[in-house]
């Protein structure tokens, strides 16, 4: 007895109905006075004294289930009808949407973020309208540095000089300004130079910059993570190389190449036939820089690298002229769903 109640249980559970005329089908099958429900009631008189309790209760739990479920089915059909009366039709087909899809260089910064996330970097971003101090005198330029000729720089007022940030580094300095080490953070962001547009220039474009400033921070920590993000974005058999180089604001600096993924290192016009290509700047913060920040150089070191985002896109996507990234032609941007 508890078996066929149990079943009937799981069989009434599972039951569907397509149109309104088949729940009441179902209810004569289980509910009506032949129906299988009240057929186990019929044989309820039958069973010994002692199991009266526990299988009644059972029944009257199958049969309320019951009840509930044929109920429930009647009032899906019921919404139906409300649906059909208020005159909407939900077999329509619908309107055609053009959700469009996302940006390459959006594609290849959000790339980006999740390599360096996964090694515990987190975001942040500062104003694309800065001061003299955080865009170039807290990064060691000095006065005469050409990086702030009017040539290079869009100047909004000048005394105080605000301009248009010409490169990201400039969030590193309002965090270590507000933030105590360790830090360990990128910073995306859009940066503005004074440059006739060309297939490989333009007056806007992208950066990110990342920073890391801890106690025992060394040049070996930057060329693994240096590694690492060339190998995630570019494949596993990306090799790097460093050139040292000059930027005022660390010390020592390096430019980083990639063996160029488009050739595999034998030689193209991408790569200029060199076999590789230089993708970002990097180097140990200068001392100085980590002092005009508030943060105690004999104890902190730290290294810095920034990123062209367009740069690493070109060479991603095989994309011979950056000015398509600024034209937004569908045609265009369109190729780039679902490849990352
Ligand atoms: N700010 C530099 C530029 O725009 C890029 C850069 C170079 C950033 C070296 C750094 C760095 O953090 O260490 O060209």
């Amino acid at each position: 007895m508890k078996g066929r109640i149990e079943n009937l249980l799981n069989e009434i559970g599972a039951l569907t109905a397509q149109v309104p005329d088949e729940v009441e089908l179902l209810r004569l099958k289980y509910l009506s006075k032949k129906g299988l429900v009240s057929v186990l009631f019929d044989d309820f008189r039958n069973i010994p004294a002692e199991q009266k309790k526990e299988i009644g209760q059972l029944l009257n739990h199958l049969k309320n289930a019951s009840q509930e479920k044929i109920e429930s089915l009647k009032a899906a059909f019921d919404e139906k009808d409300e649906v059909h009366e208020q005159g909407m039709d939900l077999s329509r087909p619908v309107d055609h949407m053009n959700p469009g899809t996302r940006h390459p260089l959006s594609i290849v910064r959000n790339e980006i973020i999740r390599i360096f996330g996964q090694i515990g970097y987190t975001v942040a971003e500062g104003p694309e309208i800065e001061d003299d101090w955080h865009n170039f005198s807290a990064l060691n330029f000095p006065p005469e540095h050409p990086a702030r000729d009017m040539q290079d720089t869009f100047f909004i007022a000048k005394e105080p000089e605000i301009l248009l940030r010409t490169h990201t580094s400039s969030v590193q300095i309002r965090t270590m300004e507000t933030e105590k080490p360790p830090i360990r953070k990128i910073f995306p962001g859009r940066v503005f130079r004074n440059e006739a547009i060309s297939a490989r220039a333009h007056c806007i474009f992208h950066q990110v910059e990342g920073l890391y400033v801890d106690k025992n921070v060394s040049f070996m920590d930057l060329k693994q993570t240096l590694l690492y993000f060339a190998r995630e974005m570019f494949g596993e058999q990306t090799k790097i190389r460093l050139r040292p180089s000059f930027f005022p604001f660390t010390e020592p600096s390096g430019e980083l190449d990639v063996s160029c993924n488009i050739c595999g290192g034998k030689g193209c016009n991408i790569c200029k036939y060199t076999g590789w290509v230089e993708i970002l700047g990097c180097g140990m913060v200068d001392p100085a820089v980590l002092e005009n920040c508030g943060i105690d150089s004999k104890i902190y070191t730290g290294f810095a690298f920034g990123m062209g985002i367009e740069r690493i896109t070109l060479l991603k996507y095989q994309v011979k002229d950056l000015r398509l990234f600024f034209e937004n032609d569908l045609r265009f941007l369109r190729q780039f769903t679902g490849t990352l």
